[in-house]
C-alpha cells in the first residue's frame, strides 16, 4: 500500500540548502525524498537525521536515464509527489576566458538540463495531486551576471526563464512554479573556492546591507513559506533571499 502523506523531493539534499530544506520539510510533516548525486554517504547521513521517514535517491539532474530511473524507483513507494525542489547542482566557476566548453557544457548541464529534466520525468505524479508545486533553485546572479562564474550566471538566467515559462504553462493545471534567488551562502559549494578564507565572508557580508550572508535556514524558510496555503496564489515569483545585495551596483 503507497503513503497518503504530502510527499516532498528535494534534489540535491545531501548537503548544503538542499539538505536544510529536505530537513525544514520534513520537520513540517512531508515524507521527504532526500537525494545525493555522488556521495552516498552525505545522503545516507541526510536520510538517517529524517529517521529514514521518505526515501533515499540517487539523482543526477542533468542525466536523462537516471532520473527516468529515479521516477522509477520513487513509484515503488509514493503514487504522487506534492512539492518538487530542484536544488542540486555543481559549479565550476571561471571568467569567460578560462571556461572550457567541458566546464560550460558540465555546469549548464547540472544546473539548467536538471532544472528541466526533474520536472519532466516527475511532472505526471505531480499531476496525481490537487495542487502540485515546483519550486526551481535559480540564484540572485540570475539577474545580474556574478564576474567569474559565467556558465553559472547563464545557467541561473536559463532556470529564470523556465520558471517563467512553466509558470505560464502548468498553472492552469493547478500547479504553482516558483523560484528561489539566494545569496551567496557559505556551503560545499564553496570548496576550492574560499569556503575556509573567514576574510572572504566577512568581506561578504560587510558588503551586504543586512551585514550578514544568508543561511541556508533562510533559504529553507523562503521555501517553507512557499509550500505553505499563505502563498496559494503565488505563482511565478522570484523570491529573493540575499538581503537586498542585489540592489547595490
Ligand atoms: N551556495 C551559494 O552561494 C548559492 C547561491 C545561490 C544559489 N545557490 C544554488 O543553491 C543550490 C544548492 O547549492 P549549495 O550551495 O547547497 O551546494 P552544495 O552544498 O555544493 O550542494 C550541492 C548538492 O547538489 C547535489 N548535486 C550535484 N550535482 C548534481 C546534479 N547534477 N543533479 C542533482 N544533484 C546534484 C550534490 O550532491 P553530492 O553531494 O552527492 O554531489 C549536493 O547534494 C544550487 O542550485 C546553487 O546554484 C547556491
Amino acid at each position: 500500500m503507497k503513503s497518503n502523506n504530502k510527499v516532498a523531493l528535494v534534489t540535491g539534499s545531501s548537503r548544503g540548502i538542499g539538505r536544510t530544506i529536505a530537513l525544514k520539510l520534513h520537520k513540517e510533516g512531508f515524507e521527504v525524498v532526500v537525494t545525493y548525486c555522488y556521495d552516498k554517504a552525505a545522503g545516507e547521513k541526510v536520510f538517517t537525521e529524517i529517521n529514514k521517514n521518505g526515501l533515499l535517491l540517487k539523482l543526477d539532474g542533468g542525466n536523462e536515464r537516471n532520473v527516468k530511473d529515479s521516477v522509477e524507483e520513487f513509484s515503488k513507494k509514493y503514487d504522487h509527489l506534492d512539492v518538487l525542489v530542484v536544488s542540486g547542482m555543481h559549479d565550476k566557476p571561471h571568467s569567460f576566458k578560462k571556461t572550457s566548453f567541458e566546464d560550460w557544457k558540465f555546469v549548464l548541464n547540472s544546473k539548467l538540463d536538471s532544472s528541466f529534466l526533474v520536472p519532466k520525468y516527475f511532472y505526471q505524479l505531480l499531476k496525481k495531486t490537487k495542487f502540485p508545486q515546483i519550486i526551481l533553485n535559480t540564484s540572485s546572479v540570475e539577474e545580474k551576471p556574478q564576474i567569474g562564474a559565467l556558465a553559472y550566471s547563464v545557467a541561473s538566467a536559463g532556470v529564470a526563464n523556465l520558471v517563467k515559462s512553466l509558470a505560464i504553462e502548468l498553472a492552469p493545471e493547478g500547479f504553482r512554479i516558483n523560484a528561489i534567488c539566494p545569496g551567496t551562502t557559505r556551503t560545499d559549494n564553496w570548496i576550492g573556492f574560499g569556503l575556509e578564507d573567514d576574510n572572504m565572508w566577512k568581506k561578504f557580508a560587510d558588503s551586504n546591507p543586512m551585514k550578514r550572508v544568508p543561511t541556508p535556514e533562510d533559504i529553507a524558510e523562503a521555501v517553507s513559506y512557499l509550500v505553505s496555503d499563505k502563498a496559494k496564489y503565488i505563482n511565478g515569483l522570484f523570491l529573493y533571499v540575499d538581503g537586498g545585495s542585489r540592489h547595490k551596483s
